[in-house]
């Protein structure tokens, strides 16, 4: 495991970017695996910018993203499908059929798991998988439990999850309580891990998840066993670590 420590939450996020930028030009029809929520925002505007130089091109990429909320519809804004074409896909040369995100209202949850699962293995699994952290260590929204998941599943909301992501909502009551996520053993097929986590409140989770036991309990703990995992600390989600 990599471990890049970051002054600031611009240095995370431009050392993030260049990292997927040099995935993009080794293999310009590889497949990305994205995050949402706060962490990746930075990431994404520098990938923007390089997409404006001319210094990437992703007219041949594949994106899988890592989750979904159950009953938000993609033009809910609350979404993650709304967010990876605003924050994202609607600034670059990426083709809207090669761009994937678990559809939360499908009628039979079941079939939309396993035909994500298939859609990932049809094009050749994933080269790169950029994370975030949850407070409480999730990755994805695989929640702290006594197992881990394998594949992508139906998840329920952790209480603290629901509380920190209302912060997008109105209201707590308007965070969906489940979602789908792509599972640990989805996420640890992926040939780099790419964890990004910055701010004082993912200082507990990441000392967990870098020095911690490997758990179901702190789901990120289990990338200690990827071979070939970089994460890039911005400093103050790093203070526990010296
Ligand atoms: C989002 C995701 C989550 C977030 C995590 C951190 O697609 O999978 O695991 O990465 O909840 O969220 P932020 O970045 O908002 O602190």
């Amino acid at each position: 495991m990599r471990i890049i420590i970051a002054d600031g939450y611009e240095e995370m996020s431009n050392k993030a970017a260049a990292i997927v930028r040099s995935q993009v030009v080794l293999k310009p029809d590889c497949v990305l695996g994205m995050a949402t929520g706060d962490t990746p925002r930075g990431m994404y505007k520098e990938l923007i910018k390089m997409y404006e130089n001319k210094e990437v091109d992703f007219s041949e990429v594949s994106v899988f993203n890592l989750d979904e909320y159950c009953t938000l519809s993609r033009e809910n804004e609350h979404s993650y499908y709304y967010y990876m074409n605003h924050n994202f896909f609607r600034y670059i040369n990426v083709k809207k059929g090669n761009t994937f995100i678990p559809n939360g209202t499908a009628e039979d949850i079941e079939e939309e798991c396993r035909n994500y699962e298939l859609q990932i293995k049809n094009r050749g699994g994933i080269d790169l998988q950029v994370l975030g952290i949850g407070a409480n260590g999730h990755i994805g929204f695989n929640e702290p439990d006594i197992n881990f998941e394998a594949e992508t599943h139906l998840v329920e909301l952790d209480e603290t999850t629901i509380e920190y992501n209302s912060r997008f909502f109105s209201s707590k009551d308007e965070v969906p309580t489940t979602a789908i996520s792509m599972g640990i053993k989805t996420i640890m097929q992926s040939r780099m891990l790419l964890l990004l986590a910055n701010g004082e409140s993912k200082a507990d989770a990441i000392y967990k998840a870098v020095k911690g036991k490997i758990c179901p309990e702190v789901p990120a703990s289990i990338i200690q066993l990827h071979p070939n995992a970089t994460i890039i600390i911005e400093k103050n989600a790093a203070k526990l670590l010296r």
